[in-house]
């Protein structure tokens, strides 16, 4: 397997720009999510043909399916169970496509999950995309892997290890935070509530990203040479913004006084400590103690490039790229609402 490290390739802001893009076939897995429509959108834009494998039942039943409908007209879809091999090959079979890109993600985040869809979809997906004559992968991951201690990044681990291996030409787009990850205080805070912080929500920082800059850095990943074969952190414009410079941020465009309440770190450890024994004895409980696993990661782990030699985070070693600051997403959400930044089942307040 080639060094992760070897391969982690810090592009400046404008390496990946809009390249004129030669029209393609693309399979798309994962259309329906948050950055999977975007990408949509902006393959559509470029003038890509785009064929969606889809859960199509889970698509009209959803709460925001016609949002969804509207963002994916234009788009071939197929509706499919990606996590069963054979019905992936099936339904697939016979669909050609010049590449592939996934963004697929479990919507839990739990074991069971993670490891049938950030993996064993992925690998159907990867099958099925080869025999369709892809000749490019393009996979949607995280930065969080990169100090991986959660089911979920061990999961999209195997999976980049099997893609690196698998011989078809590869990105591997790591992004920081996406910006509805940090949306889920503004309603709090437009009723006057005070902003949570897990310490004194200095610990941790990250480099943000709109959905629609991500989108454009994937599409680009299509026509850049220089993102072959490469595992490309990306965060967004601007510096590193740590949880209480959210708040603030918040409390400045909302003309509200700052108001913070902290919430001790232990209590991730406290729930742990209570759900480690049971969740030995039933899977609903160790399902609940990953998810308190994955919200102590967060509060406690930066969202940036991890320097190994350094044991330390490097703000300004995280790629930037795009246009569309935090501030900017705030501005548009205090005014427009928060339609389409649904957490599901990744809210934490
Ligand atoms: N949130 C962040 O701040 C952040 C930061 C960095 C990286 N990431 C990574 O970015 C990726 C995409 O995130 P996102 O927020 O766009 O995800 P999302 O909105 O939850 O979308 C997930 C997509 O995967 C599909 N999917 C889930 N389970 C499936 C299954 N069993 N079979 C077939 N399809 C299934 C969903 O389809 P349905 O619509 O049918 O459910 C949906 O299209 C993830 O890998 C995530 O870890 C997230």
């Amino acid at each position: 397997m080639p060094s992760q490290r070897l391969l982690h390739h810090n592009l400046p802001m404008t390496t990946l720009s809009s390249r004129p893009a030669q029209a393609r076939r693309i399979l798309l897995a994962g259309a329906t999510g948050y950055i999977g429509r975007a990408v949509a959108a902006e393959l559509l834009r470029r003038g890509h043909s785009v064929v969606a494998p889809v859960r199509d039942e889970r698509a009209r039943q959803r709460p925001d399916a016609a949002i969804v409908e509207d963002l994916l007209a234009g788009v071939e879809r197929r509706a499919v169970e990606l996590t069963d091999a054979g019905q992936t090959a099936k339904v697939l079979d016979g669909v050609e496509v010049d590449a592939a890109i996934s963004c697929l993600a479990s919507r839990s985040g739990i074991a069971a999950d993670a490891w049938a869809v950030d993996h064993q979809a992925n690998v159907n997906l990867l099958a099925a995309a080869k025999r369709a004559g892809a000749r490019q992968f393009v996979l949607l991951s995280a930065i969080c892997v990169q100090r991986p201690r959660l089911a979920f990044q061990h999961a999209k681990l195997a999976f980049e290890t099997a893609l690196m291996e698998s011989g078809i030409a590869y990105s591997v787009v790591r992004p920081t935070a996406f910006f509805k990850s940090l949306s889920g205080q503004v309603g709090r805070v437009r009723e006057g509530k005070p902003f949570l912080l897990f310490g004194d929500g200095r610990q941790t920082a990250c480099k943000p990203i709109g959905e629609r800059d991500l989108a454009r850095f994937v599409a680009d990943c299509l026509d850049d040479p220089a993102a072959r074969n490469r595992v490309l952190p990306v965060g967004g414009p601007g510096g590193a913004i740590t949880p209480r410079e959210q708040g603030e941020l918040l409390f400045e465009l909302t003309g509200r006084k700052p108001r913070f309440r902290q919430v001790p770190i232990a209590v991730f450890d406290a729930a742990l400590a209570l759900l480690a024994p049971l969740a030995r004895l039933s899977p609903r409980f160790a399902a609940k103690a990953e998810l308190a696993r994955i919200g102590r990661y967060y509060a406690t782990e930066s969202m940036l490039l991890w320097d190994e030699s350094k044991g330390e985070y490097d703000a300004d070693a995280t790629p930037s790229h795009g246009e569309e600051t935090l501030r900017d997403f705030y501005v548009r959400v205090l005014k427009d609402g928060l339609a389409g930044q649904s957490l599901g089942d990744q809210a934490l307040f």
